[in-house]
């Protein structure tokens, strides 16, 4: 089976739906952003205080490269869209599920949310980064599934008949 790679802004549901498929498909599951903290030895929080996104961009883009491109299912971090060549890499080599969320939704399953470094900097446009995601996360995607009021039984059980 080719890994099946899930991509969606914070606060998509991607990393409990990657646990729940990789417990229904038995594939071994992997976090990009757990597998940057392990690697570096630090939160992604203080990548992004001592040394700025662009680095933690490049370890992202240097992690993704790292999975395997079979039998696993592979949780993204909301940006790994941001750089192209992590798209053309994307559309290579994986199967891609972009779990869709509206502003509404994830702006209240976030709220009480202060360990992502972007969702707490005021000085990001939160809302306009969605909108312009939104449509490279559906250049990248094989398929679509909106996770507004979904539980992720409910999407994982949606995603079974698409693949
Ligand atoms: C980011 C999302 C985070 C994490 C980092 C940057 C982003 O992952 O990779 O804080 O740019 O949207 P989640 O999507 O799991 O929150």
């Amino acid at each position: 089976m080719k890994s099946i790679y899930l991509i969606g802004f914070m606060g998509s549901g991607k990393t409990s739906v990657a646990k729940r498929l990789s417990e229904v498909l038995h594939v071994s599951l992997i976090d990009t952003d757990d597998l940057i903290e392990e690697t570096y030895q630090t939160t992604i929080a203080n990548i992004f205080a001592k040394s700025g996104e662009k680095t933690f961009r490049d370890y992202e883009t240097d992690i993704l490269r790292k999975t395997p491109i079979k039998d696993r299912i592979i949780s993204t971090g909301g940006g790994i869209i941001e750089r192209q060549e992590n798209i053309d890499w994307l559309k290579s080599n994986g199967i891609v599920i972009y779990l869709q969320t509206s502003w509404q939704e994830i702006v209240h399953r976030l709220k009480d949310d202060s360990a992502r470094p972007i969702w707490n900097n005021e000085q990001r446009d939160k809302k306009k980064m969605l909108e312009k995601r939104d449509i490279k996360y559906k250049e990248t995607a094989d398929y679509i599934i909106i996770t507004d009021g979904k539980t992720p039984e409910m999407i994982v059980n949606e995603l079974i008949t698409l693949i």
